[in-house]
């Protein structure tokens, strides 16, 4: 774990004064169910021992002053309870701002300003949720620091309220439920039509989770997010003329290839299929490891990523070429792209003694395809964002 005293010492030097309190939020890796859950389907993902930290202290007046070691060269930026619009120039800081403002939104009263430090060590753009992240950390510091006694789920749901209209990405609410809902050692199964959800225990004895980052520049990540969304929605329309549904995620597969002609874009099918199909399989897959069928769970993973890769086509060469190579490394049980795609990471359960070899083997090969190095985490599974102290 980071060492918080380094950071509470930061915020006595920068504001001159003590901090109150202490805050962390993990990143989160989903296992399977990828481009489920805006459709209304089944996702199963779990949070992690990395993640971003928070020193808090409130203050007398109405200003907020944030900071954050990942962007020292952006200062503390400073802004007023009373004007809480989007500002481009405030950059990282716009997710606080959009959370406070949603909550106020929801009639919750923040009634005074406060200065944080924040700090993550999930790797920026890997993926992994950072942004989340912060946004269930900023939730629950209002929650805790001003007696707002909301429920976890409410905090998620108004996390996600922010993103999609204060920052403008339509994402779904799986980053936040797994941030704000996490539990040490087990994954997460979420129906996102309903959030009913469960926990299951990761039993990967002699097994471990491996990420690997292609390590690929942000490109057209949300706008091209945005669009499958949309080209879901266009087959659900089409399919509602002649079904009674209300997601994709109600179809099982044979009830989908009934009804599927009646998309007629084959583009905007396979999205569907994808959607559908992968809602399926997150259900066989959490089953198979209730059976502790590891085989079977690592074999849905490498489907899941081959549907992503050709049906939803969200995957691309540096992603394709991090899987493949898993694929063909020795002590892998399954392997597949996590996350939107487009770039971000790979999750992969490696035996134990093959991970070294796995890291070594791996990257070598990639640079030689990709030109540069992919970067690998071997991480743990922790509880949901929380105060620390
Ligand atoms: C991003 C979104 C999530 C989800 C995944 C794809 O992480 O924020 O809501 O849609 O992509 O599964």
């Amino acid at each position: 774990m980071y060492d918080i005293n380094l950071l509470k010492s930061d915020f006595t030097e920068l504001f001159k004064k003590d901090s109150e309190s202490v805050f962390f939020s993990p990143g989160r890796v989903n296992l399977i169910g990828e481009h489920t859950d805006y459709n209304g389907g089944n996702v199963f993902p779990c949070a992690l021992t990395i993640g971003t930290y928070a020193v808090v202290a409130k203050r007398d007046d109405n200003k907020v002053l944030v900071h954050s070691l990942n962007f020292k060269e952006l200062g503390v930026i400073e802004f007023s309870l009373d004007n809480m619009v989007y500002e481009k120039e405030h950059n990282w800081a716009n997710y606080p701002k959009g959370v406070i403002k949603t909550f106020e939104s929801h009639g919750f009263n923040i009634p005074n300003g406060f200065e944080i430090i924040f700090y993550g060590n999930i790797p920026n753009g890997s993926g992994l949720s950072s942004s989340a992240s912060l946004e269930v950390l900023m939730g629950t510091i209002l929650n805790e620091s001003f007696s707002l006694n909301i429920d976890m789920v409410d905090i998620v749901k108004m996390c996600q309220e922010a993103e999609n209209k204060f920052i403008g990405v339509n994402c779904g609410i799986m980053d936040q439920f797994a941030i704000g809902m996490g539990k040490e050692g087990c994954a997460i199964l979420l129906d996102c039509n309903t959030l009913k959800y469960s926990y299951s225990k990761l039993n990967l004895d002699g097994y471990k989770i491996v990420i690997g980052n292609t390590n690929k520049k942000r490109g057209l990540t949300d706008s091209k997010y945005n669009e499958r969304r949309s080209e879901c929605e266009d087959a659900l329309d089409k399919i509602q003329t002649v079904k009674n549904i209300t997601a994709l995620g109600e179809l099982t597969e044979k009830e989908f290839e009934e009804v599927k002609d009646c998309i007629g874009d084959p583009i905007k099918a396979k999205r569907a299929k994808h959607a559908v199909y992968e809602n399926q399989r997150t259900l066989k897959a959490v089953k198979a490891l209730k059976e502790n069928n590891l085989e079977l769970f690592g074999k849905l993973m490498n489907y899941s990523h081959i549907s992503l890769r050709d049906d939803y086509e969200v995957t691309g060469i540096e992603l394709d070429t991090l899987v493949e190579l898993a694929w063909e490394t020795e002590g892998v049980i399954g392997s597949r792209m996590t996350g939107a795609g487009f770039g971000g990471c790979t999750v992969s359960i490696v035996k134990d003694e093959c991970i070294d070899n796995f890291k070594q083997t791996i990257a070598v090969k990639y640079k030689e395809r990709i030109g540069y190095e992919p970067d690998f985490y071997v991480v743990s599974i922790s509880d949901g964002t929380r105060k620390l102290g």
